[in-house]
């Protein structure tokens, strides 16, 4: 366990909630209960803290044999191979989630959050069923968080939990932390319930996210929309006499960080019969559309184009994990990105030869690690990410520092490696060039710029993430004394009509 003490961790370990669990059981074909990892950052950075520090994760229970997996309550023991903290799951009825999750959360608010161009969707059912889940989930949060508790909560899926868990339970110490942009304020008042989000979010001792232009925008945006004192010295607001502190957390990986080993890249490299001494570049991501995923694709077909010499010798390899498949503009994406990789193999591919290799479906995140370990670059660019924890995981998984990372300005990865090459992806001429200079890199340069990475990531671990965010929360708990009444809950009423039997 590598988090230091200046936090104080509660006995019964932290609290944490995400929508997404880190572990979710399915039925496979032959009738049998298997385990899958989400592909998800939130659970890639989230889970080693549950893991050093334990506690309890409570998430939406999604997979389709997760019910048999757990005790009357919803609770089980995870990692299932070697238990070391609690998942809770929680039973949302069908189309409350439907609404909650696909339709406020990432119809609305994704898009809102992010430049990615894609309008955002405001129903009224939708921002119904996000406060009734809200609600769900606030209680469920306040039965697992003991007297001395600390309750972190993740992402723009529970916008009105703080508000809701101080209600209710004014002891509790709260963080949410914001794992996606947070736009300029013009954009954030979109929202045609903008008031609300923000009170609810202002109910936290700590509002996180990735950079610190996130958090001008996140300040800005409450001066301009709600009656509340902004004081930019302390990074701070003051609402209905509450204070909320908002700071900067760039997220991070395990360091050390479990490579795979240059071995059992080769041997992938075997499996899909690249030659040894072909350049392999690698995409890691979600199937979304702010991942910059045809526009990529795009940007290899120029490379191709304007230097022939690189036919059969260069390799794209694009994994995609199909994700929010029930939004139509998710459909559209994981159609597009098909479409752009027939074409480019069409136009350059032979018989013994394909440019781009496209791999939709879930990985492990041990597989993940052999694809880290069989290329020679990696391309992250998004159109927009909050961190892209890809990037991080990369320049980690690069132990014999050989690899060079294409990186997006728009990433908020950027501000922190600086020995990435930085493109903007909407320029594809400038992407194919920036390709280019990745595979003609001489290795002193590649090893110089993946050292200044990596010695990054080491001293920004995803334990000094965690280590701040809790270090602030305990100040925040110190500073409002424990005068709180031990908990206060008798007039709540569980929202049934979102949890399913
Ligand atoms: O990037 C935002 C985010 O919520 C991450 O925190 C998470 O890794 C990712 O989206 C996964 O999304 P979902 O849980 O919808 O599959």
């Amino acid at each position: 366990m590598q988090i230091r003490q200046s936090a104080q961790i509660p006995a019964g370990g932290l609290v944490v909630i995400a929508n997404r669990e880190p572990y979710a059981h399915e039925w496979d074909a032959a009738g049998n209960v298997v385990v899958q990892r989400p592909a998800s950052g939130l659970v890639t950075g989230i889970e080693p803290i549950l893991r050093a520090c334990g506690g309890t994760w409570v998430a939406h229970g999604g997979g389709s044999a997760d019910r048999t997996q757990t005790d009357r309550m919803g609770r089980l023991a995870v990692p299932p191979e070697a238990p070391e903290y609690t998942l809770r799951r929680l039973w949302i009825e069908e189309e409350a989630y439907e609404r909650y999750y696909s339709g406020f959360a990432n119809e609305g608010l994704w898009p809102l959050c992010h430049m990615a161009h894609t309008q955002p969707a405001f129903r009224a059912p939708d921002w119904i069923a996000y406060q009734a889940v809200n609600e769900t989930f606030a209680h469920a949060a306040i039965e697992e968080t003991g007297a001395d508790g600390l309750l972190l909560i993740q992402d723009y899926h529970f916008a009105l939990v703080p508000k809701l868990v101080r209600d209710q339970a004014p002891h509790v110490v709260t963080s949410l932390f914001w794992h996606i942009p947070w736009p300029n304020s013009e954009a954030a008042g979109i929202c045609p319930w903008k008031e609300t989000i923000l009170e609810g979010m202002l109910g936290a001792d700590i509002v996180g996210f990735h950079t610190r232009q996130y958090c001008l925008n996140f300040l800005d945006t409450v001066q301009r929309y709600l009656e509340c004192r902004v004081d930019l010295e302390t990074m701070s607001v003051t609402y209905n006499g509450h204070r909320t502190l908002v700071r900067p957390y760039p997220i991070s990986v395990e360091w050390p960080y479990p490579a795979a080993t240059r071995a059992e890249g080769a041997s992938l490299r075997d499996a899909f019969g690249i030659p040894a001494d072909a350049h392999v570049s690698i995409g890691v991501d979600r199937a979304d559309y702010t991942k910059g995923l045809v526009e990529r694709v795009a940007a290899v077909e120029l490379l191709l184009e304007e230097n022939p010499s690189l036919l059969g010798k260069y390799v794209f390899v694009q994994l995609a994990s199909p994700t929010r498949t029930r939004i139509p503009r998710y459909q559209r994406l994981a159609d597009d990105l098909k479409e752009a990789v027939d074409r480019v193999n069409g136009r350059f591919g032979t018989e013994a030869w394909k440019p781009i290799v496209l791999q939709m479906r879930t990985f492990a995140p041990e597989e993940v690690r052999q694809y880290y370990a069989m290329a020679d670059s990696a391309l992250v660019t998004p159109l927009h990410d909050g961190m892209n924890l890809v990037a991080k995981e990369y320049v980690a998984a690069c132990e014999d520092g050989h690899g060079a990372l294409v990186l997006s300005v728009f990433a908020g990865a950027a501000k922190e490696l600086e020995g990435a090459l930085l493109v903007n992806p909407y320029d594809t001429q400038q992407v194919a060039g920036t390709i280019l200079r990745a595979i003609l890199m001489p290795l002193a340069e590649r090893r110089a710029r993946m050292q200044a990475m990596r010695d990054q990531i080491a001293s920004h671990s995803i334990y000094d993430w965690s280590e701040a965010l809790l270090a602030d929360m305990t100040g925040a708990r110190q500073q409002r004394g424990r005068f709180w009444p031990q908990r206060i809950s008798p007039s709540w009423e569980h929202p049934r009509e979102v949890v399913a039997g």
